[in-house]
């Protein structure tokens, strides 16, 4: 079956195409709204939505015809229900079930964040089941364990700023603009080891539980101390990756599971990644282009469930605030 999947979840228009016969991602297109919210120095909800509509409609042509498939080809349609931004996911969700009835095709509404962690499941080298998850991005900070398609536990999550949000606010204290984790990534990297220390919230505390809303405090007074900009900026990004990596460590051997997924847009950072290698972990990561938003996600998951019979969505629902292993 041919799947058209649909992202509108936040500042991203994502659109793709996964043959679920061929099991084959065929085509995938991302607009980022990102240039356009930059001068507010975050995303505006009303810009996101207004740009989601003007966007859908000719990128699903453009993967369409990429593709060499057409409209009618399709045997199936996912969106992003939730969480998100509630009008940029009502684009998201009205374009899909218009589009959906016309054509009589099923039409489902995917989870954000089991688009995420299933999205390692898109690359050459994928993960068997189980595996621990750790997902990372601008609005979540979570471990699960996944058994399988729908078969997600909860092991830990942040109590706080999400680690994406952490990087974000922290590169805005810095002025390295929006959105700032790839910024303040990169400027680390000249940073000096060990010139400022910073704490490592919830490092100690017996859980899989985390907390970064502190370390951006801290990283405040620094700035205040008129400190070296790459130094603060190495201290942050040391604290953030080693707890992500202890803690992944914790819930693997917790869990007894031997393969781990990162997954969000925290995934693309290089001193994360360089530090799950030196700890030796068989760690799964999306292709480069699928770390952030994008319809691929929402389009493989969308194939899974409807593979599985899963019935359309239904209604006209969105669901802005929704947790993925209740
Ligand atoms: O998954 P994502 O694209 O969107 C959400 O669903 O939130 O994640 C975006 C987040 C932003 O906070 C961004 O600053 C962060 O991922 N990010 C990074 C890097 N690339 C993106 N953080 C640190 N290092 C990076 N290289
Ligand atoms: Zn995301």
């Amino acid at each position: 079956m041919l799947v058209l999947g649909i992202e509108t979840s936040c500042d991203e228009t994502g659109v793709a195409l996964y043959d679920g016969d061929e099991r084959r991602l065929l085509a995938h297109a991302v607009h980022s709204q990102v240039a356009m919210h930059e001068a507010y120095g975050g995303v505006v909800p009303e810009l996101a939505s207004r740009d989601h509509i003007q966007r859908l409609v000719p990128l699903t042509r453009r993967i369409l015809e990429q593709a060499g498939r057409k409209i009618g080809d399709l045997g199936g349609i996912g969106f992003t229900e939730g969480p998100g931004l509630a009008g940029a996911l009502l684009v998201g969700a009205s374009f899909a079930h218009a589009l959906g009835e016309s054509l009589g095709i099923p039409v489902l509404g995917i989870h954000h964040l089991e688009g995420h962690l299933l999205s390692p499941l898109l690359s050459e080298r994928r993960p068997g089941v189980p595996f621990v998850a750790l997902l990372v991005s601008g609005g979540h900070t979570q471990l699960m364990h996944v058994e399988g398609v729908g078969r997600y536990r909860l092991l830990g999550e942040t109590q706080d700023d999400a680690a994406g949000e952490a990087f974000d606010k922290t590169a805005k204290l810095l002025g390295l603009g929006y959105p700032g984790g790839p910024a303040l990534s990169a400027l680390a990297e000249s940073g000096k080891l060990g010139r400022y220390q910073l704490p490592r919230p919830m490092l100690t505390s017996g859980d899989l539980d985390f907390s970064f809303s502190g370390l951006k405090t801290a990283a405040l007074m620094l700035v205040r101390q008129k400190g070296e900009p790459a130094d603060i900026a190495r201290a942050f990004v040391d604290a953030v990756v080693e707890v992500l990596v202890a803690k992944s460590v914790r819930a693997l051997e917790s869990t007894g599971t031997k393969r781990l997924v990162v997954a969000g847009g925290v995934g693309a950072n290089k001193q994360l990644r360089a530090a799950m290698e030196k700890r030796g972990i068989d760690v799964y990561y999306p292709e480069p282009e699928l770390c952030t938003d994008n319809g691929a996600m929402i389009a493989f998951a969308a194939a899974q469930r409807l593979n599985s019979a899963e019935p359309s969505s239904p209604g006209f629902s969105v669901k802005p605030r929704w947790d993925l292993s209740a």
